[in-house]
């Protein structure tokens, strides 16, 4: 008999009580609504082809052996991090083993004691468990408001942080990037985006929404992840020189741990490079607007949050209900999956919608017919 505690186990019965247990599933043979793989990238041949062949001008590698302080540091990564820079019109960047660790990277050690993090309530996990290793202190301000956003700046200490998404994953929302960015510099605070759901979807070649705006200057820190339209791992952190420097210093989740393989880096470069070219952003914002006129049509807009983003979210209150929905839906062979309280808050369960640029105008039509039966 394998050893359990108690205590843990409680805390298991109660999340079973809830019906809010977490379980892997590896089911794929529905059509997806669910993946992060906004444009098909996972799944790109000429990705796959062009990983192989910058993997074969690479010294041969299974993994990076090291730390990226010690042995990690391979020709691919330097070059990558200038390519992806250059790519987002940023000083410089730095690679990390995944938007998880980028984050808390970053936000453990950049505000020190004294200072201020303030952040969207609605902010990824990421963020918030970075925000616990600080010394800084912390508020958060409520979703997208700006009004109570300047009330906490007013509150606040030292060195101001500004902690923001640019599309909210759980929501699909956008921020008010330009008004936060205002907001930002009228206070001399330090602005920081994370860029995990915009990254490949908004702005000229998906470059992103700090891009489409302008706003490349006015931003102290910006989070690129690879694991969503690039369809890859990874992330980067884009910013100053100084910024590089510091986290190559003190950044602990980018210092104590291996850093990615060659053959992980290559398909990043890959990713990137097809992401300069590839028609399959076009087509995702076609289907975006596609789905988002047969909501309007089918009636359904007030069950859903607005969005512009691949995340469409509709709210439908209560962990069985939105669990009942989301299997009535696998049943008839779409992958959708229901987000249950606590990932949301109690009241705001809810069935996340994510739509591709491979997601054709018949199995969207499908969906809708059957989001409006049910
Ligand atoms: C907004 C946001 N930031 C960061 C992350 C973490 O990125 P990764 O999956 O690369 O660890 C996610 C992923 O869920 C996210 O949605």
């Amino acid at each position: 008999m394998s050893i359990f505690p108690k205590n843990l186990q409680k805390k298991l019965s109660l999340r079973r009580d809830n019906n809010s247990l977490r379980l892997l599933t590896n089911e794929k043979k529905n059509i997806d609504f669910s993946s992060n793989d906004y444009l098909g990238f996972s799944q790109n041949k000429t990705i796959n082809d062009m990983s192989q062949r910058i993997c074969n001008t690479q010294k041969f590698k299974n993994g990076s052996t090291g730390s990226r302080l010690v042995s990690g540091t391979h020709t691919i990564h330097l070059e990558t991090e200038k390519i992806i820079a250059d790519f987002h019109n940023a000083e410089s960047g730095l690679l990390y083993n995944s938007g998880y660790d980028a984050n808390i990277g970053l936000f453990s050690c950049v505000a020190q004691k004294g200072d201020t993090i303030i952040f969207d309530e609605l902010i990824h996990a990421s963020i918030r468990d970075g925000i616990r290793l600080s010394n800084a202190k912390s508020f958060k301000f409520k979703h997208n408001s700006l009004e109570d956003l300047e009330k906490k700046i007013k509150k606040s200490e030292g060195t101001i942080y500004i902690a923001i998404e640019t599309v909210y994953s759980m929501d699909g929302d956008s921020a008010p990037l330009q008004s936060i960015a205002d907001l930002s510099n009228k206070y001399n605070c330090l602005l920081i985006v994370d860029e995990a759901h915009s990254n490949g979807v908004f702005g000229e070649s998906g470059r992103g929404s700090v891009q489409e705006f302008g706003l490349e200057n006015a931003i102290f820190a910006r989070v690129h992840t690879f694991g969503k339209a690039l369809g890859c791992h990874g992330a980067i952190i884009l910013g100053s020189h100084d910024l590089r420097e510091y986290l190559i210093n003190f950044s602990r989740s980018f210092i104590y741990t291996t850093a990615a393989a060659t053959h992980s880096i290559a398909t990043i470069q890959a990713a990137y490079s097809e992401l300069s070219t590839t028609s399959e952003l076009k087509k995702l914002q076609n289907n975006i607007v596609y789905f988002k006129n047969g909501v309007s049509k089918k009636n359904l807009e007030s069950k859903f949050v607005k969005s512009d983003s691949s995340i469409h979210c509709c709210i439908l209150p209560g962990n069985d209900i939105v669990k009942d929905f989301a299997q009535s839906l696998q049943q008839k062979g779409f992958d959708i999956k229901p987000i249950l309280s606590p990932t949301v808050p109690k009241g705001q369960e809810r069935l996340r919608i994510c739509i591709h640029s491979f997601n054709t105008h018949k199995e969207i039509d499908a969906l809708l017919t059957e989001l409006a039966s049910l």
